[in-house]
């Protein structure tokens, strides 16, 4: 088995930065080059400041400090790089496709082509090629026919290794991570491609851990595995509705199922709806293979959890229309929180991003808060949805840097995002600011319902009557 001594990995994003960061921080014998097409993210992976990385993770900014310039290196050199590895991550972005066939549900995979393309040209000697983006069933085959194709006559391996971290905790879902999946060809090359990765993990993951797969299964399994948590939360959601109607509280439901061993506890909050970049991302994939293959039934079945999530952040809206008495135009609302969830400034398909268009359609004036997230990605994310002029979304949404002082005058607080902050905000200040009645909508049940109510709050929250 060759030993490596050299890794690029293709995309600095929230995948490829910490990630490499991890390997980099556990194996010092390794050199690991993280490269990106784009050059500012680069050179914020290399600013002094170590608050000023491009990615957010608690724990991130003290392992780059340990390994960046030891064995641990952010460029914009992708050729170099590429040459000089032994193996080769691509985690590069594969977004929904947004034309031609397949548009709002295939993955566009130009990005993961082109650096195919690019590895081909540049690779004078043999390579481990492994998929880390998260990618349809048999893309590891299109990469090979690429690779095989246009290459220069050397070998290339191909394995898909899924990354399960969850933003957030990326850092300690790397270090502690419950498996590490490595999909290859059951030939001795393809044998020894997966070893030669698996010991790379071997030097902090019990090898139990590691698990060797098809390409097929790997590839699959990390689609189904997001499936499954969406579903979960869709489920869980789905009832909160129910419970807002009988007088059941959805908490109550999700304990009393999840103390069942059965069933578990974990991925039972209900909320007002799941983001990120993944969740809808690969569900939609899902979706899409089921159904050029002909299974209806499968993906009807899949499509469901997105219809339902789509259903919540509609539902939350809509309430807040209707408790305002059914008008908002003009209504001052605040948003707690923009980022898909806390301690992450992602904001990637965050409910707040279709919670905010839906009320902007209803004339409100919103102002956002949010502890981590830019004014620019707010706008971004509003811009991109096309739903009206830039000047209007500028007009209509104001984001400001203080929680306190944005609540002058407000007829309503809307919380997006289970910022642990949110909790211990002075509530009885923000309560003087507001216009009466004031009403807080909890969309991610954070809040303490009775301490609300006796300050004299109109709280409401999702999953309770
Ligand atoms: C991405 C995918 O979205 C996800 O499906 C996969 O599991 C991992 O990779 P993420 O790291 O969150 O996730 O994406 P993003 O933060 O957008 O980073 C991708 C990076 O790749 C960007 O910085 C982009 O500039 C870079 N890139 C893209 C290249 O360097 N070359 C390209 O050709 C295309
Ligand atoms: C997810 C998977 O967890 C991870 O394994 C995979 O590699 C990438 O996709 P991520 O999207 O980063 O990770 O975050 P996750 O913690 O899964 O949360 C996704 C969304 O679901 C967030 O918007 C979160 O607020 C929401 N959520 C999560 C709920 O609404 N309720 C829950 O019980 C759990």
């Amino acid at each position: 088995m060759k030993t490596i001594k050299n890794i690029c990995c293709i995309g600095a994003g929230y995948v490829g930065g910490p990630t490499m960061s991890v390997i980099a921080f556990k194996c010092p014998d390794i050199q690991v080059t993280v490269v990106d097409i784009n050059a500012e993210r680069i050179k914020a992976w290399n600013d002094t400041d170590l608050d000023k990385l491009p990615v957010y993770e608690p724990g991130l900014k003290e392992i780059v400090a340990t390994a960046r310039g030891r064995n641990l290196f952010f460029s914009t050199e992708v050729d170099q790089a590429i040459d000089q590895a032994d193996m080769i991550f691509i985690s590069v972005n594969t977004p929904t496709k947004t034309y031609g066939k397949g548009k709002g549900q295939a993955a566009d995979l130009k990005y993961i082509e082109l650096c195919a393309r690019n590895i081909a040209r540049v690779a004078k000697d043999d390579k481990i090629v492994i998929e880390k983006s998260t990618l349809p069933v048999r893309t590891a085959q299109a990469i090979k026919n690429i690779l095989d194709n246009t290459g220069n006559h050397v070998n290339f391996e191909i394995l898909s290794n899924p990354e399960f971290l969850a933003e957030g905790t990326a850092i300690t879902d790397l270090l502690n991570a419950d498996r590490v999946l490595i999909g290859g060809d059951s030939t001795p090359n393809g044998e020894a491609a997966k070893q030669a990765l698996s010991s790379i993990y071997e030097n902090w993951l019990p090898k139990e851990r590691i698990l060797l797969t098809n390409v097929w299964s790997s590839e699959l399994s990390k689609l189904v595995a997001n499936a499954f948590l969406a579903q979960r939360i869709s489920s869980i959601n789905s009832i909160s509705a129910l419970c807002e109607k009988t007088d059941a509280d959805v908490d109550e439901v999700a304990k009393a199922i999840g103390l069942d061993s059965r069933i578990g506890p974990k991925f039972l909050k209900a909320s007002v709806g799941f983001g990120g970049s993944c969740f809808q991302k690969d569900i939609l994939n899902l979706v899409y293979i089921a159904k050029s293959y002909g299974l209806e039934e499968v993906s009807n079945y899949w499509e469901q959890v997105i219809k339902i999530n789509d259903y919540q952040k509609q539902r939350f809206a809509d309430s807040i229309v209707s408790t305002l008495y059914n008008t908002v135009s003009g209504k001052k609302i605040v948003f707690y929180g923009w980022a898909f969830k806390k301690d992450t400034n992602d904001t990637r398909e965050s409910a707040a991003i279709y919670v905010a268009n839906a009320l902007l359609e209803e004339q409100a004036e919103i102002v956002v808060y949010d502890p981590k997230v830019s004014d620019q990605q707010i706008y971004a994310d509003l811009d991109r949805l096309n739903t009206r002029s830039e000047e209007e979304n500028r007009r209509l949404l104001t984001v400001s840097k203080d929680p306190l002082t944005c609540v002058d005058d407000a007829h309503a607080i809307a919380i997006l995002t289970e910022w642990d902050e949110f909790k211990t905000l002075d509530w009885e200040t923000i309560y003087t600011k507001m216009l009466k009645p004031s009403f807080v909508f909890d969309g991610r049940r954070i809040l303490d319902s009775k301490k609300l109510n006796a300050i004299g709050f109109k709280y409401s929250r999702i999953g309770e009557s």
